[in-house]
């Protein structure tokens, strides 16, 4: 299954999410593969990946499709094991943002598809973490994914956008890849001491919105996970904060 995590509102937790249930699912010893298409490289700094230049990254994935070569390489190659057992990653890169517009003016948005495709016996799991844009990667991410799950941290501008959203994906599912879902909304961030978050989350539901019934709270350990390069399933298995992720896993794994 290959999942993108995706939100043109920066910082609702894309990537956090996407690195632990990444994790999650390596855990249960799935075979997992963790694509990070961001430009900041949050998801790979946070699995402690980040290469040098000059080596194999997702940028260099990219540019092979618009650089000749005698052998191309085969996607595989671009994967990198990580300190979780069962969890490989394809590196984030800076070089993304040069890569772009000749990609695009190239047409290269399934190569992204078309890479994954060919890693189908490899992977049991696939988890994209994208950047706070509907940009060309993020394009191809939709494209080259059967789910999609729209993280939100709970505030009211988080709404506003989630219309646009869905009529997007539409779109894509219309135009590029009818398997597209939105399978769901990860309320993260949540306050369970405040009314407001409360609120937001149940007028979603109200207006049909496929809101994930285990919501992730406000805990200062996400920020001790990232800190410490270590999902939480691995930093601290039997936290609250772990619990609603595994609990989120189970629900869309079931
Ligand atoms: N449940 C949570 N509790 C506390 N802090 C959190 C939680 N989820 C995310 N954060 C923090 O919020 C910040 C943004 O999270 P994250 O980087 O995962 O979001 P993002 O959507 O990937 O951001 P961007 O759009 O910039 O890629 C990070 O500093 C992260 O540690
Ligand atoms: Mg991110």
């Amino acid at each position: 299954m290959i999942r993108v995590l995706f939100n043109k509102k920066g910082g609702v937790g894309k990537s956090s999410l996407a690195v632990n249930l990444a994790a999650i699912a390596a855990s249960r010893g799935k075979r997992t593969l963790l694509v990070d298409l961001d430009t900041q490289c949050n998801s790979t700094a946070y699995l402690n990946a980040l290469q040098p230049e000059g080596d194999s990254t997702i940028a260099d994935l990219f540019e092979q499709t618009i650089t000749f070569h005698l052998h191309r390489r085969k996607a595989k190659e671009f994967c990198h094991t990580t300190s979780i057992k069962h969890l490989d990653i394809i590196p984030g890169s800076q070089r993304l943002s040069e890569l772009e517009s000749e990609l695009d003016s190239r047409h290269k948005i399934y190569k992204l598809r078309e890479a994954l495709a060919d890693m189908a016996d490899d992977y049991d799991h696939i988890y994209i973490d994208t950047a706070p844009a509907l940009n060309f990667y993020s394009m191809s991410a939709l494209i080259a994914a059967q789910r999609c799950l729209i993280p939100i941290d709970c505030d009211d501008f988080a709404r506003q956008g989630l219309y646009a959203l869905q009529q997007k994906i539409a779109e894509i599912r219309e135009d590029h890849n009818p398997q597209l879902a939105v399978e769901g909304i990860i309320a993260n961030q949540f306050m369970q001491q405040a009314n407001l978050p409360r609120q937001i989350i149940d007028e979603l539901i109200e207006e049909g919105y496929p809101v994930i019934p285990h919501y992730v709270n406000q805990s200062v350990k996400m920020r001790e996970s990232h800190q410490a390069k270590q999902p939480l399933i691995a930093l601290a298995p039997r936290h609250k904060l772990t619990q609603s992720l595994v609990a989120i896993y189970d629900h869309l794994n079931p």
